[in-house]
């Protein structure tokens, strides 16, 4: 835990030298190579669009969260968290697969969506078969499956409870907090625990990265339904205006009245949304949750890795895809 010494000085007055940052990119490389490597069946449609929605990138920022939370927690040898940021981010990965399917989203990552190629049934069994391979890297793991359990069930349960919302018009503030907390924070919460976990770490040190995660998730997923609207599908690399046109979103939940919902075309809905209040509230809201986030970080001892989480979370809410 060479974070936690005081750094070394010289014998000749010369300033102290600087700690090593922590070396995220090479942490990514060996978590990329691992995803790649397990999802290699030798049925060819799921190794062929696995692969492509794996190299079509994304940000990674769950499997950033989870390597900078064993740094931060004290962890030194990363190949320890790399397969529990690898599954991290194939929970992620299946999850997206199939909510194209649902939402019927056609681009995402920059690249045709996987059900727009393989049709909606390759792409219902690629998910699974991500989801599948999470075992694979999660088996040494012991009591962590259960972190990583609760996560994939909570993203299955957020997501059915955002479905049923806008099928009932019950797309309410209160239920969409709920939804987002189960259906994308819980995921963050548990990549950052994970990590945490895997480096050892004190309980007290776990749960503020728990904490820590599930506040930026919430942010990250209040900010991601404010690009729906106000971005286009180019910039965004995925299909834009499909969550507020099929009414969820922060900006539905903001107008709820119990009205019915929109029948607006989507141009005149963007307009009307941009002249209101919704969008305005909503950075307010991301950005108070970054603050609880990284509030809560004051208990780790300060080191590269922190910063860098720090820094992670505020990228969060400063983003524009
Ligand atoms: C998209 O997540 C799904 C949400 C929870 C909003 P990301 O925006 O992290 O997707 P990629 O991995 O970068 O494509
Ligand atoms: C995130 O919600 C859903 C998942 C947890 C997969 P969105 O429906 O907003 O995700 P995007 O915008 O399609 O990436
Ligand atoms: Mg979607
Ligand atoms: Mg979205």
């Amino acid at each position: 835990m060479t974070h936690q010494q005081a750094p070394a000085r010289s014998g000749n007055g010369a300033p102290p030298l600087a700690e090593p940052s922590f070396n995220l990119q090479a942490a990514l490389d060996q978590i990329e190579q691992l995803m790649y490597d397990t999802v290699n069946s030798d049925v060819d449609v799921l190794r062929d669009a696995s692969r492509h929605i794996l190299s079509a990138g994304g940000k990674r920022i769950r499997p950033r969260l989870t390597v900078l939370s064993f740094a931060a927690a004290g962890g030194s040898d990363v190949s320890l968290a790399a397969p529990l940021a690898a599954a991290v981010e194939l929970v992620h990965t299946a999850s997206v697969v199939h909510d194209d399917i649902n939402d019927h989203g056609v681009v995402r990552r920059g690249r045709p969506s996987v059900n727009s190629i393989w049709g909606r049934t390759f792409a219902l069994l690629t998910g699974d078969y991500l989801f599948t391979k999470v075992y694979e890297l999660m088996a040494p793991y012991g009591n962590l499956n259960v972190l990583m359990a609760e996560a994939a069930s909570a993203l299955v349960e957020g997501e059915t409870l955002q479905a049923a919302a806008v099928k009932n018009n019950q797309f309410t503030r209160e239920v969409y907090y709920r939804i987002i907390a189960l259906k994308t924070a819980a995921l963050f919460k548990a990549a950052a625990g994970l990590g945490a976990r895997a480096a050892g770490a004190s309980r007290s040190f776990e749960q503020a990265l728990e904490s820590f995660g599930y506040h930026i998730g919430l942010a990250f997923q209040i900010v991601d339904d404010v690009l729906d609207v106000t971005a286009g599908s180019e910039q965004l690399g995925k299909t834009s205006g499909i969550d507020v046109e099929q009414g969820r979103g922060f900006v539905v939940a903001h107008d709820h009245a119990e009205q019915a919902p929109s029948t607006d075309p989507l141009d005149a809905l963007r307009a009307r949304i941009m002249q209101g209040d919704a969008i305005h509230e909503a950075h307010e809201q991301a950005n108070h949750f970054v603050e609880v986030a990284v509030s809560g970080l004051s208990v780790l001892p300060d080191s590269p890795a922190k910063q860098q989480l720090v820094e992670l979370a505020w990228s969060v809410v400063d983003r524009s895809a």
